[in-house]
């Protein structure tokens, strides 16, 4: 079953590539994306030295850009951190928040994520706010409670229309990066949860584009973004490979020809 909602592919380069080659990337999905149909979006989010790069060679082509963090301050004395006035500068689209690894490696709690995803919307960006929980909490039958606390504590500083403007991205840990996808009933299942959170929160909020991400591959995007409650996706590992990362969008487009 699909739905009515656009699809988003988003790739997440995380800490990879070098000026010279992610030209060449940048290049050929720009070139690529040309051929999808228009009911999908598709953004990158690199690392911040490079979104002027972005800037350059996507500005004006049907792909977004955007950074993979963003500091919680506005400004000030804060060495090392990057602002959302900052990323806006560059043009950029998006900014993820709440990814596991900066949970996970970063300490970061769902408090400090909401303040991201607060300053991000101030900068006039999209914030892709990540929730998913480890193997041991799926385990342990957690995952709701996990996530939907995850979701919650972002929901709650920001208003209804706010909440409107965010995209959320499911991303269980234990799929991320270990060529372990969620099946596509596992991913429907929370995803058709959180957006009865999203529901919660206003009638406005509910067609809030909800992204699965954890080793999506060309081979089970389509069935992945055939769910009714997946709006497309989160790629990271195949977001560094041109062929692999079209190839999953053309696998969106394919659930979007209903709206284009
Ligand atoms: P993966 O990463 O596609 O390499 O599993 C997804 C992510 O962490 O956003």
């Amino acid at each position: 079953m699909s739905n009515q909602r656009s699809k988003l592919v988003v790739g997440n380069w995380k800490m990879h590539g070098r000026l010279a080659a992610n030209a060449a990337l940048l290049q050929g999905v720009a070139r690529g994306a040309q051929a999808l149909p228009r009911g999908v979006g598709v953004g990158v989010c690199v690392p911040h030295p490079y979104l002027a790069q972005a800037l350059a060679l996507l500005g004006g082509s049907r792909v977004a850009w955007g950074a993979q963090d963003v500091s919680a301050h506005e400004q000030g004395a804060f060495t090392g951190e990057v602002a959302a006035g900052m990323i806006a500068d560059f043009e950029a689209a998006y900014a993820i928040v709440g990814h596991s690894e900066r949970r996970a490696y970063h300490g970061e709690s769902s408090g400090v994520v909401a303040a991201k995803a607060q300053r991000v919307l101030a900068a006039g960006l999209t914030p892709i706010v990540c929730v998913g929980e480890t193997l041991e909490e799926r385990e342990s039958g957690a995952t709701e409670r996990v996530v939907g606390a995850q979701l919650d504590v972002v929901l709650a500083v920001l208003s209804v229309d706010e909440a409107a403007r965010i995209v959320v991205a499911y991303e269980p840990v234990w799929a991320i990066g270990t060529g372990k996808s969620a099946s596509s009933e596992q991913a429907q299942q929370v995803h058709a949860f959180l957006r009865t959170r999203l529901a919660a929160k206003g009638a406005q909020v509910v067609n809030v584009p909800l992204l699965y991400g954890g080793s999506v591959k060309p081979e089970n995007a389509a069935e992945l973004f055939r769910q009714a409650d997946i709006d497309g996706g989160l790629i990271g590992g195949a977001s560094l490979k041109e062929g692999d990362f079209l190839a999953i969008c053309a696998a969106a487009g394919a659930g979007a020809d209903v709206v284009s």
